[in-house]
């Protein structure tokens, strides 16, 4: 039986990521990189650390700074990226995320938030919805980071469940492959041709329902 449902924040709850998108773009121009659109593709599911190491990497800078460099620009990210999303509120969460979750607690599952963004707390918390949610996988108690299944594994057992009893709802080609790599059911939300890797592909957030998730669920399992 499907028992929890695992999300994904950015992208799936809310679109955060032209807010990433900027303030990398932003920390980018300071370093002397063009971080593109196309290119923040690439970033999305990838945590804050790793994210900086791509676009250094990019711009051909890999071993240009120290450690403490590195964190003090992962810092000023962040700073930016909070002043950018400080001003969100419930009317930013995605169509049709509201009524699902209403729809799960009503039917009695779990729901638990994997999502790689150690800022999902305060996210959840200016859109109102953190009471939908049993709980939420902190990114930095997991070894790995998606792709690794790490933090959907640790989501099933936050949930206290079996991971062939849940569902993994994501955005990102990297979190359709650790979901799968955790050998639970994936539903993509986006382009079928990035995300073809999932169970079921669905091009909005609008399209996600209760009856969905458990009809993706059974043909998988
Ligand atoms: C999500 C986003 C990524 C972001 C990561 C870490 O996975 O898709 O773009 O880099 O979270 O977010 P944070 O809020 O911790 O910097
Ligand atoms: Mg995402």
């Amino acid at each position: 039986m499907l028992k929890a449902v695992l999300f994904d924040l950015d992208g799936v709850i809310t679109d955060t990521a032209k807010f990433h998108f900027l303030a990398w773009r932003d920390l980018g121009a300071e370093l002397g990189i063009i971080v593109d659109e196309a290119f923040n593709e690439e970033l999305k599911g990838v945590s804050r650390m790793d994210s900086l190491e791509r676009i250094l990497a990019y711009g051909g800078l890999a071993d240009k700074y120290s450690l403490a460099e590195k964190e003090a620009f992962c810092t000023k990210k962040n700073d930016h990226y909070l002043e950018l999303i400080k001003e969100m509120t419930p009317a930013d969460i995605l169509p049709g995320i509201l009524p699902l979750l209403e729809e799960l607690r009503e039917a009695g599952l779990k729901t638990i938030i994997t999502s790689a963004s150690k800022n999902a707390p305060g996210i959840l918390a200016l859109l109102q919805v953190k009471d939908y949610f049993d709980g939420i996988v902190d990114p930095a108690s997991v070894a790995a980071g998606k792709p690794a299944p790490d933090i959907f594994l640790a989501g099933a057992e936050l949930a206290g469940v079996q991971p062939a009893e849940c569902i993994g709802v994501e955005d990102a080609a990297s979190g359709v492959d650790a979901i799968k790599a955790a050998n639970i059911t994936a539903i993509a939300i986006g382009d079928a041709a990035v995300l073809g890797h999932a169970d079921r592909v669905l091009t909005d957030t609008s399209d996600l329902a209760l009856a969905v998730l458990r009809d993706t669920w059974e043909l998988a399992v």
